[in-house]
């Protein structure tokens, strides 16, 4: 079916003009075409330009979407999410809030590991269940591509339960998942002590499963003191390479753990989190064109410290912006949120981050040939916003501006 968004106010392409990411001064530049159309054929952006260019011969045989001088992007791409969970921690919400920090309360037996043993007693129907509210919410919110890590089963049998959730969502939602294996999110319980032996029955069971199966398009590990070091991770990295999975890596979110540089020396497809990057590290992804996502509802929410975003931006190394959504550091999933408080804390420009949470956060899930922004060929996945102009996304915080979600070349009903 074919499709044409007319009378849009602005139109955000955010046109790569034929590269993968952005960087440096070019994260400005928006491509914006004003009083602009889009036609879509077959799922797929056919062409875009000015409304007194748009002949009407074109409309033959074409649903019209009248945008009534709104404002029109790609859709949100949230490529760094743990979304498929069981229960709450509101309970260490509190506790940080009265003082506690994120560190003594997973000290405690809280943090990730509570989230463990909840998910390992819920059955994948029932995770699907609670995950399947939070998709239906985001979607709304404008984001149409979204990444979800495993990394609370911990041990194979629960690790594959929840990728196969995972690829079973993918196919019976409108929103687009992809699936990271991340069983070194924490040392589970029952190995505690001889993390060595998890990190084996990581390469030797887990990996070569998921690998044989298909269930992962990327293998995560979380590099940082206390959890998995450069050394564990080189290794899980390596094996889950060799296996079909392409790298990210959790570096240097509580301490300066020498993610950044492991990123930059596998050249993993993105570095996450990077609020205590060393300056190597961030001149390493920079060379080696590694995308830094940045997390600032974590920093927010944990009350820790920012990633030096101006330093990476500077440094030319192509930064994303992500929510990182889990029960424990984010429990939001809004991408506007993290916008704004990127653009408040971090000192990224309204510009910077729209391109942050698009064009360059597609390329952090190695799909931005296919996604992120309004060019011709690409996947048709945008949103309407009823805003004066693109700034309010970040400026009018809290609110949802989408009005109209276009996911495949269809305008959703919601
Ligand atoms: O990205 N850092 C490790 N993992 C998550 C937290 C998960 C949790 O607390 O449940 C993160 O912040
Ligand atoms: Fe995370």
């Amino acid at each position: 079916m074919n499709l044409a968004l007319i009378n849009i106010k602005q139109l955000l392409t955010v046109t790569a003009n034929g590269s993968r990411v952005k960087t440096g001064k070019s994260m400005q530049n928006l491509g914006i075409i004003e009083n602009a159309a889009v036609l879509i054929q077959d799922e797929r952006i056919a062409w875009t330009g000015r409304m007194e260019d748009l002949s009407m011969g074109k409309l033959k045989d074409t649903d019209v979407l009248d945008c009534l001088d709104r404002i029109v992007m790609p859709g949100f791409v949230d490529s760094h999410t743990h979304l498929l969970f069981a229960g709450s921690r509101e309970n260490e919400f509190a506790m940080r809030c009265a003082g506690s920090s994120y560190q003594e309360i997973a000290s405690k037996g809280g943090g990730i590991l509570s989230t463990v043993r909840k998910v390992r007693e819920t059955s994948k129907k029932e995770l699907k269940k609670n995950t399947r509210r939070w998709l239906n919410a985001l979607l709304k919110q404008g984001t149409t591509t979204v990444e979800i890590k495993s990394g609370y089963g911990l041990d194979t049998d629960s690790e594959i339960k929840m990728l196969e959730a995972i690829h079973e969502m993918n196919a019976e939602e409108v929103v687009t998942i992809i699936p990271t294996f991340l069983g070194a999110h924490a040392v589970p319980p029952e190995y505690a002590g001889r993390k060595g032996s998890y990190v084996e029955e990581i390469i030797g069971k887990m990996i070569p499963y998921i690998g044989k199966k298909n269930l992962a398009a990327f293998c995560d590990v979380f590099c940082e003191q206390g959890y998995f070091d450069p050394a564990d991770c080189r290794k899980i990295l390596s094996s889950g390479t060799s296996h079909g999975m392409l790298a990210k890596i959790h570096a240097d979110e509580l301490t300066p753990s020498g993610g950044a540089e492991l990123a930059a020396e596998l050249r993993a497809v993105s570095a996450d989190h990077l609020e205590n990057a060393s300056d190597e590290g961030i001149k390493a992804l920079g060379e080696a064109g590694v995308v830094a996502t940045l997390l600032p509802g974590v920093s927010f929410f944990l009350n820790h410290r920012y990633a030096p975003a101006r330093k990476m931006i500077e440094a030319g190394v192509p930064v994303a912006l992500a929510t990182d959504f889990n029960p424990g550091s984010c429990m939001s999933y809004s991408m506007p949120i993290m916008m704004t408080i990127a653009c408040t804390q971090m000192r990224m420009s309204p510009e910077e981050a729209i391109t942050a949470t698009t064009l360059n956060a597609a390329a952090a899930l190695n799909l931005s040939s296919d996604i992120g922004s309004i060019e011709i060929g690409k996947k048709a996945d945008l949103i309407v916003l009823d805003i004066p102009n693109y700034m309010f996304l970040s400026y009018h915080f809290g609110e949802n501006h989408v009005e109209k979600v276009v996911k495949n070349g269809v305008v959703l009903e919601f």
